[in-house]
Order: structure tokens, then C-alpha cells, then sequence
């Protein structure tokens, strides 16, 4: 097969994949909000955190395009089953308490997020305040049990 056939059935392939119903980009009421230590340290996670972490999620135009809107759908909803600012107080999992943690890690945000959100680049200084801010809002389990394996 040439170049100009490969690249032929791909196109038609990521043109075909757009007739498949595309997952809802409603957003769920917001049921509970936590009590945060400060407006501050809720702008921060708004910047950083907010669209996989609540249900106020801003859906980019590209969420709309399959294969990217599957990976961001999917992501966006495992996000929310951990840890869902907008459904405080509700019953099972609500990881807050490891926020600071992952941010202090650097795990959150997930870094393949960054490069299409530059809003949720933190400088130095905003990373420790927001850190503090969970920390001082959520509780902070990492720093309970220090080293966790
Ligand atoms: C692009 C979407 C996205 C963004 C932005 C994001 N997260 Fe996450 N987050 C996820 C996903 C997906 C998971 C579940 C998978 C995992 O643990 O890696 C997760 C998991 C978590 C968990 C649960 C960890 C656990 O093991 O239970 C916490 C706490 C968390 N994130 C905090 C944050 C904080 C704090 C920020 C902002 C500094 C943030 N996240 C930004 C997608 C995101």
C-alpha cells in the first residue's frame, strides 16, 4: 500500500468515527460544595483542577472530535468518580484528602493535560499555596502517613 492510500483510509476512518454518537457533555447538578479555607485556594483549583474534579467542567470545542473526545470523556469521569468538588458530602469515595499529596507529587494535574491549558500552570509559589490551601480544606493523608509505598 503507497502513502496516498494509508493516508486515504485513515482520514475516512477518523471521518467515519465522528458518526458515532458522541458522549454527553451535560454537565450533573452540583450537589454539595466543600468548605474552603479560602476564595483563594478554591481560584487556584478552579485554574488546575476544577474540569476533571467537578461538575462545572468547560468542554474545550476539540471534546467534540472522537478520538480525543472518548480519551477526555473518559478521563473527565474517572476524574469526577475520585474526587468531585460539586458532589461534597456525598456517600463513598471523595478523595479530598489526598489532593495535596497528588499535587505535591506532581501527579496532579496529569501532565498530558498541560499543554492545551496553560491557565493550569502553576507557578512555585501558587503550588504551595494551593498544597496548603487542600491541605488546610480537604486534610492532607500523604502528610498523616508520610512515606507511602
Ligand atoms: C485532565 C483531568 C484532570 C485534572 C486537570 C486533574 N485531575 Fe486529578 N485525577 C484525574 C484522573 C483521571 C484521576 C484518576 C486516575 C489517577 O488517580 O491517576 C485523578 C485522580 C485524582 C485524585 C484521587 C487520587 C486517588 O488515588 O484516589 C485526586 C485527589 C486528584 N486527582 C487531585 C487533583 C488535583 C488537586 C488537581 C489539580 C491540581 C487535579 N487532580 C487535576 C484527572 C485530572
Amino acid at each position: 500500500m503507497n502513502i496516498a492510500k494509508a493516508l486515504t483510509v485513515v482520514v475516512v476512518v477518523l471521518i467515519l468515527i465522528q458518526l458515532i454518537p458522541r458522549p454527553s457533555h451535560e454537565n450533573p447538578p452540583v450537589t454539595g460544595t466543600p468548605q474552603w479555607d479560602s476564595p483563594r485556594t478554591e481560584e487556584l483549583f478552579k485554574r488546575s483542577c476544577a474540569n476533571c474534579h467537578s461538575n462545572e467542567t468547560i468542554w474545550p470545542w476539540y471534546s467534540n472530535i472522537a478520538p480525543l473526545s472518548w480519551i477526555i470523556n473518559l478521563d473527565v469521569k474517572v476524574g469526577r468518580s475520585k474526587f468531585n468538588v460539586s458532589e461534597w458530602g456525598r456517600p463513598g469515595k471523595n478523595d479530598g484528602d489526598e489532593a495535596a499529596g497528588e499535587l505535591r507529587e506532581g501527579k496532579m494535574p496529569p501532565w498530558f493535560y498541560m499543554p492545551a491549558h496553560p491557565e493550569a500552570k502553576l507557578t512555585d509559589a501558587e503550588k504551595d499555596e494551593l498544597v496548603k490551601g487542600l491541605a488546610a480544606t480537604f486534610g492532607d493523608e500523604d502528610a498523616e502517613h508520610e512515606e507511602k509505598p
